[in-house]
């Protein structure tokens, strides 16, 4: 048996993409998962799709309150995974961007916040939380500093409260492009879109959301780590 089995697990944003992908490889390790995120139709979907094998809970991260019953709902709980975007970002050349844009590009970092916040009373001891930043932090490309500078946050306050949140450990993990619906509204140009962007990398191709899952796993299980920020990335980073 493996260390997820028979552990309860809240995934916020598990409705979709990566988090979607995080609960599949949860089931098969034997976890008990709830997934949470805004929208029934989604969740039903995610559902019906793993087979009725997880709770569901509407939740949005902007509201405290029910980030807060959210938790109390499924107390005590072992680990939290949040992938939830949190709302729109704002991107484009900085000097020409809408400067409420980008200031709400933080709702992401508001909505980790929030869920580390309210979560931690109600997490066994043994457990973690993995948030999902994002590469762009430590290699921004034009047009991204929004989302380049909540992801440099994300990762500076998982630094910040590690230590104050010890014994349960926290991570972050810092995907490069990642095929999720998220990029669905391009279309069938998003194909183009992730030749062109990915084609300087040390792996040239768009990531798969498993391959995220994979590392939102080991750093669930790790006991010796916390306050880091895993990348893969495709080595997207390397010069
Ligand atoms: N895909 C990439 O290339 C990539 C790269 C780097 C980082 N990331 C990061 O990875 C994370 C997951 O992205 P993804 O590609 O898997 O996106 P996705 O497929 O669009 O999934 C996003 C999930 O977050 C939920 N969500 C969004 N806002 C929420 C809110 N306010 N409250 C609760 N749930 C909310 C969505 O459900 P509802 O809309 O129904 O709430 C959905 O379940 C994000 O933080 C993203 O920034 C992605």
């Amino acid at each position: 048996m493996g260390k997820l089995s028979g552990k309860r697990v809240i995934v916020i944003g598990g409705s979709s993409g990566i988090g979607l992908c995080t609960v599949r490889a949860l089931l098969e390790q034997g976890s008990q998962v709830v997934i949470a995120s805004r929208t029934s139709e989604r969740l039903e979907r995610a559902a019906s799709e793993l087979h009725g094998q997880v709770e569901t809970a509407q939740v949005d991260v902007q509201d405290r309150g029910s980030v807060a019953a959210l938790f109390e709902r499924f107390a005590p709980f072992d680990h939290l995974v949040n992938s939830a975007t949190g709302g729109p970002r704002a991107s484009g050349p900085f000097l020409q961007m809408d400067l409420d844009g980008f200031v709400g590009s933080f709702q992401k970092l508001w909505g980790y916040v929030h869920s580390v916040h309210l979560a931690a009373p109600h997490m066994q001891a043994t457990g973690s939380i993995v948030l999902v930043g994002g590469a762009l932090s430590r290699k921004c490309r034009p047009g991204m500093s929004a989302h380049s500078t909540v992801g440099n946050a994300v990762e500076g306050f998982c630094r910040a409260v590690a230590p104050e949140i010890a014994p349960l450990r926290i991570n972050v993990v810092a995907p490069g492009l990642i095929n999720t619906p998220m990029f669905e509204p391009m279309g069938a140009g998003r194909h183009d879109f992730f030749s062109q962007a990915t084609s300087e990398h040390v792996i040239p191709r768009v990531g798969q959301p498993e391959e995220i899952a994979d590392g939102i796993l080991f750093l669930l299980q790790n006991e010796f780590i916390t306050g880091t920020t895993l990348d893969i990335d495709g080595g997207s980073l390397l010069p």
